[in-house]
C-alpha cells in the first residue's frame, strides 16, 4: 500500500503516502513484486493534487503488471473527516482497464450494507475497500442491516478472548466501536480498563470471560499433557537419557563433532556384549514423530532396554543415540573424542603393533579390526549391527 493509516502530512522514512512524489521508485518498487512475488501484486494509492498527474500516475503503475489498484479518495494532506471525491476515483476507473477499488467512503458516504454498492456506482469501481465503517460496526456487511451495537460488542468480545487478542488491540477497537458512547458508564470503564478482565466488567462479560478463560486453560493443560505423553512411552522399563549422538560442538568456530567418523556407540556396545557373550544388541521400536518426521530408537542390550529422550532426523542416529544411553548407564567408554581410552582402544592398539605389522588377511582371519593408523581397514569392517569384525 501506498498510503498511510490517515490523512498525515509527510511520511516518515518515506514511507506511505511520501512515496506519491517517488514515482520511479513506486515503479520500481512494484516491478519488483510483480517478478519475484507468485501471487497477484495489488496497489493502494492517495490521489494527487491534480488529476492529470493521478491519472498518469495510475497508468504508470497499470504498466507494473499490478493485478488492481485501490484508490483512496483524498490527498496526502486531506483528513479523514474530508469528503472522499468520488469523481476522481471515477476518472483513474475510466482510465486504467484493471479494476479500481474505491476506498474512503466510510464516514460520508457507508452507513448501512445497500450504501457500499451506491459508493461502487458513484465511482465507477470494480469494488469497494472498508476500513473504518468496519471497523465501527463490523455487521456492515450484513444484508439484512446492521445489529445493535451491544450485541456486536458482545460477539467481539468473545471472538477476541478466544483468540487471545492483544488487550490494548481489543480495547483500541472498542473505543472506536463506542464513538460518541465514550461517555458512558461501560465507555469511562473501557476507557480505564488495563486488562480483559476489566474490558470483559465494562461490558458485563465477566461470566464469558471466566468462562473463555477457563476453557484456554483447560486446553493448554491438555496440550502440554499431550507434548509430556509424547515424550513419555507407555513402558517403563526403559531406562532413559537425554543425549543426542549428532551433538556438534563449537570450538574456536570450527564445528566439530564429538565422535570420529569411523567410531560409532554402536560398535562399542556391540564389542562390549560379544566380550562379555551376551546377545548382539537388539535396535527395535523407531518411532516417527508426525510433527517433524523425527526418529527415536530402543536398544536392548544385556536384558536390559536403553532410550534417549530426544529425537533424531534419521534412524541411523536415533540408534546412535539410544547406543549411547546404554553404553553410559553401563558405564562403558562409548567411543567419543577426548574420552580415556577405553579398554577396547588400549587392546586395539596391542593388536595394532602386531596385526598392522601382519596383513590384512590377517586381521580378516582373527575376526579383529586395527584402529589407529589402519582406520580404513576398521572402516571396511564396521558393518553396524553385524559382529563381522570384533571377536
Ligand atoms: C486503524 C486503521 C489502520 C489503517 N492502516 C492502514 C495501513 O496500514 N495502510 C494503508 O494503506 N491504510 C491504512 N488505513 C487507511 C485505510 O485503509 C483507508 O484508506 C482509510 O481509512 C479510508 O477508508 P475508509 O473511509 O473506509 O475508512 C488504516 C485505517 C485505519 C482506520
Amino acid at each position: 500500500m501506498i498510503t498511510p493509516p490517515s490523512g498525515a502530512g509527510e511520511q516518515q522514512g518515506g514511507m506511505g503516502a511520501a512515496l506519491l512524489s517517488d514515482p520511479d521508485r513506486i515503479e520500481r518498487i512494484l516491478r519488483t513484486l510483480v517478478k519475484g512475488v507468485s501471487k497477484p501484486v495489488t496497489c493502494k494509492i492517495r490521489i494527487l493534487p491534480s488529476l492529470e498527474d493521478t491519472i498518469r500516475l495510475v497508468q504508470r503503475i497499470e504498466r507494473t503488471g499490478v493485478a488492481a489498484i485501490a484508490v483512496h479518495g483524498r490527498r496526502k494532506e486531506e483528513r479523514p473527516q474530508h469528503p472522499v471525491h468520488c469523481d476522481v476515483i471515477k476518472a483513474v476507473a475510466e482510465a486504467v482497464s484493471i479494476p479500481v477499488i474505491a476506498n474512503g467512503g466510510s464516514q460520508d458516504c457507508i452507513k448501512v450494507h445497500s450504501d457500499i454498492e451506491a459508493f461502487r456506482a458513484a465511482t465507477g469501481a470494480s469494488s469497494v475497500m472498508l476500513a473504518r465503517a468496519a471497523m465501527w460496526n463490523p455487521s456492515i456487511f450484513r444484508r439484512d442491516g446492521p445489529l445493535p451495537l451491544e450485541q456486536v460488542i458482545g460477539e467481539y468480545i468473545r471472538y477476541e478472548l478466544s483468540a487471545t487478542n492483544h488487550t490494548f488491540n481489543t480495547k483500541y477497537c472498542l473505543c472506536k466501536r463506542l464513538k460518541e458512547k465514550l461517555e458512558s458508564p461501560p465507555g469511562k470503564k473501557l476507557h480505564s480498563a488495563q486488562s480483559h478482565r476489566e474490558i470483559c466488567e465494562a461490558f458485563d462479560s465477566v461470566v464469558y470471560y471466566k468462562k473463555t478463560t477457563t476453557m484456554l486453560e483447560a486446553r493448554s493443560a491438555a496440550e502440554a499433557r499431550r507434548h509430556h505423553t509424547d515424550d513419555q512411552f507407555e513402558d517403563t522399563d526403559v531406562t532413559t537419557m537425554t543425549v543426542r549422538f549428532d551433538k556438534q560442538v563449537q570450538e574456536t568456530s570450527v564445528l566439530q563433532r564429538d565422535y570420529p567418523p569411523q567410531i560409532t556407540p554402536k560398535m562399542f556396545l556391540l564389542e562390549w556384549s560379544q566380550s562379555e557373550q551376551l546377545p548382539q544388541p537388539v535396535y527395535e521400536t523407531v518411532i516417527q514423530r508426525p510433527l517433524d518426521r523425527f526418529f527415536r530408537s530402543t536398544v536392548t542390550a544385556a536384558n536390559k532396554k536403553y532410550r534417549s529422550t530426544t529425537w533424531d532426523k534419521s534412524k541411523k542416529l536415533a540408534e546412535q543415540s539410544a547406543a549411547v544411553v546404554g553404553l553410559r548407564t553401563l558405564g562403558l567408554p562409548e567411543g567419543r573424542m577426548g574420552e580415556e581410552e577405553s579398554n577396547l582402544v588400549k587392546k586395539r592398539k596391542r593388536e595394532e603393533k602386531t596385526e598392522c605389522s601382519g596383513s590384512a588377511e590377517s586381521a580378516e582371519e582373527s575376526g579383529h579390526a586395527p584402529i589407529g593408523d589402519c582406520l580404513a581397514l576398521y572402516s571396511i569392517y564396521s558393518t553396524e549391527g553385524t559382529a563381522s569384525w570384533m571377536s
